[in-house]
C-alpha cells in the first residue's frame, strides 16, 4: 500500500486529536483513501512536554523548517495558531510543492488572498475545512456540494463560546459576566476570550465563508462586527417577551445578484431572531449554518463548532482530500477567485430591522418626541412596549421594534434621539433578522 507522509505543525488540542484519530481509524482510512496516511514528524514549542497523543520523541522538532526539508513529508498540516509563523510555514510549504491543510481562521481571514494566489501560482492545494464551524463540513459543502448555486445568503451561529453565554443569559437569566465566568469554568471559553466575545472569531469565519461563496477575498475592514460583550440580560428578556431570541449571527447576503452588479454584505452582530425559527433553538456550544442557494433553496447544517474530536474530523477529511490531490492535477487550489460579485456593500447602506431600548423620563410626550425623530428619518415603528418596571434610577424603559432602515438612517436618528433631554444614554440597539421574510 502506498504511504503518504504527513508533517503536523502543532500537537495541541487539534493536532493531538488528529494524531489520535489517524491511529484509531487507520484501517478504515487506508481503505477509503487508497493509501496509508503516516505522520512522519510533528512540530511543537516544547519537545519535553508530556503528551497524551503524538509521535515518538525522536520525531518531534521545534523547527517547522524540518517539515519543509523532509522529502518524506508530502502534506503539511498547520495547527499551531498565531499568524506570522504559520504564514511563513504555509508559504514555504507551497513553494516546496507540499499540499497544505490548516485550521487557522485568523490567518486565512487576514492573509487568504495572498495564500491562495500563491497556491494557484504553484498549483498546490490548500485545504481549510477545520477553519470554520469545526466538525460541520461547511467548506466542502459551499465549494463542492452547492457548486450549482448562486449563494443567496448564509446565516451562521459560528462561535460556540458566545452561543453558550447567550444560551445561559437567556435560559437562566444570568448577566454577561456571570455567564462568561461559567463558560470559562466549563472549559468552553479561553482564559483570554477576547476574540469570542468581541465577535472577531465569528467574523474570521464569516470572511472565509463569504469569500468562498462570492469569489473575492473579503477584507476585514469591509465588514461590520459587533460582539456580545455589551449585551444586557434586560435586552435578552425584553426580546424574549417580544417573541425573539438573541444570537450572535454571521449574516452574509448578495440579494441583488451578480447580474445587478450587487455588492455583498457581511456582518456579525447580536441579532434578534424569531423564536419560531430553527436557528433560535441552536443552544449551548453548538453551531449551525443556514445556506440558501438559488437552485437548492434552504439548507441547514448543525454540529459541534470546536473541540478536539469534531475539529480533528474536519482536518482528517482534508488529509483524505489532500491524498487524492497528490495523485493528480486540480483546477481548484482551495479557493477559486472570480469577479461576478464585485465587492462588499458599504456598511452605511446595509438595511435591517431594529430593536431599540431607551431609558427615558417617565412623563407624557416622550414617546411623541422619539417617534417624531424616527418619522422624519423615515424609520417606521412596528411596535412599542413600555414595561411597567423602572431601572435603578427610576427611569422608564421604552422598547421599540423598528421597520427596515439603513445603518446610516438609524445612526442619524439615534444620535438625534440621544440628544433629547428626556433620553438617558446609552441606548441598546440590536438588529432583527427575519430570514428573507422582510
Ligand atoms: N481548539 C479548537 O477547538 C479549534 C477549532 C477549530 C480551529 N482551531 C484552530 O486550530 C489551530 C490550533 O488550535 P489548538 O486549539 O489546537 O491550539 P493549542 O492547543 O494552543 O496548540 C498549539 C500547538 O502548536 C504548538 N506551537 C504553537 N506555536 C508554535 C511555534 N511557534 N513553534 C512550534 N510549535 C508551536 C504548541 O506546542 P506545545 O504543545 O509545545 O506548546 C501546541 O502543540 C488554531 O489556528 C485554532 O484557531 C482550533
Amino acid at each position: 500500500m502506498r504511504q503518504i507522509g504527513i508533517g503536523i505543525a502543532g500537537l495541541g488540542t487539534v493536532g493531538a486529536g488528529v494524531y489520535k484519530h489517524l491511529a484509531q481509524n487507520r484501517a478504515l482510512l487506508t481503505e477509503r483513501v487508497g493509501a496509508e496516511l503516516v505522520v512522519r514528524r510533528a512540530v511543537v514549542r516544547d519537545v519535553n512536554k508530556p503528551r497524551v497523543a503524538g509521535p515518538p520523541p525522536g520525531e518531534l522538532t521545534t523547527r517547522w523548517q524540518d517539515l519543509i526539508d523532509d522529502p518524506a513529508v508530502d502534506i503539511v498540516v498547520e495547527l499551531m495558531g498565531g499568524i506570522d509563523e504559520p504564514l511563513a510555514l504555509i508559504n514555504a510549504a507551497i513553494d516546496a510543492g507540499k499540499v497544505v491543510v490548516t485550521g487557522n481562521k485568523a490567518l486565512l481571514a487576514e492573509h487568504g488572498r495572498e495564500i491562495f494566489a500563491r497556491a494557484a501560482g504553484k498549483k498546490v492545494p490548500v485545504f481549510f475545512e477545520a477553519s470554520t464551524a469545526g466538525g460541520i463540513p461547511i467548506i466542502k459543502t459551499i465549494r463542492e456540494a452547492l457548486i450549482a448555486n448562486h449563494i443567496v445568503s448564509i446565516h451562521g451561529i459560528i462561535n460556540g463560546t458566545s452561543n453558550y453565554i447567550l444560551t445561559r443569559m437567556t435560559d437562566a437569566g444570568l448577566d454577561f459576566s456571570t455567564a462568561l465566568a461559567e463558560a470559562q469554568a466549563q472549559g468552553y471559553a479561553e482564559a483570554d476570550p477576547t476574540l469570542d466575545i468581541n465577535g472577531w472569531d465569528a467574523a474570521h469565519k464569516a470572511i472565509i465563508l463569504a469569500s468562498l461563496a462570492y469569489g473575492f477575498w473579503v477584507e476585514t475592514g469591509n465588514i461590520f462586527v459587533e460582539g456580545i460583550d455589551k449585551l444586557t440580560a434586560t435586552d435578552i428578556r425584553f426580546a424574549g417577551e417580544l417573541g425573539y431570541r438573541v444570537k450572535l449571527l454571521a449574516i452574509i447576503k448578495a440579494d441583488a445578484g451578480p447580474e445587478n452588479g450587487g455588492g455583498v454584505e457581511v456582518r456579525v452582530h447580536p441579532t434578534l431572531i424569531p423564536k419560531t425559527h430553527v436557528l433560535a433553538s441552536v443552544s449551548g456550544v453548538f453551531n449551525a449554518v443556514r445556506v440558501c442557494g438559488d437552485v437548492v433553496g434552504e439548507t441547514l447544517f448543525y454540529g459541534r463548532g470546536a473541540g478536539q474530536d469534531p475539529t480533528a474530523s474536519a482536518v482528517i477529511s482534508d488529509l483524505a482530500e489532500a491524498a487524492v490531490a497528490l495523485n493528480g492535477e486540480r483546477r481548484c487550489y482551495g479557493f477559486t477567485p472570480h469577479g461576478l460579485y464585485g465587492t462588499c456593500r458599504p456598511l452605511e447602506g446595509i438595511r435591517s430591522r431594529y430593536y431599540l431600548r431607551l431609558a427615558v423620563d417617565d412623563r407624557p410626550g416622550v414617546l411623541a418626541q422619539v417617534a417624531g425623530i424616527l418619522g422624519h428619518n423615515e424609520i417606521g415603528i412596528s411596535s412599542v412596549v413600555q414595561p411597567e418596571t423602572h431601572d435603578e434610577a427610576g427611569r422608564a424603559q421604552l422598547v421599540l421594534m423598528l421597520d427596515r432602515a439603513s445603518h446610516r438612517q438609524m445612526q442619524t436618528a439615534l444620535d438625534e434621539i440621544l440628544r433629547l433631554g428626556c433620553v438617558m444614554p446609552p441606548a441598546a440597539l440590536l438588529r432583527v433578522e427575519s430570514f428573507g421574510a422582510e
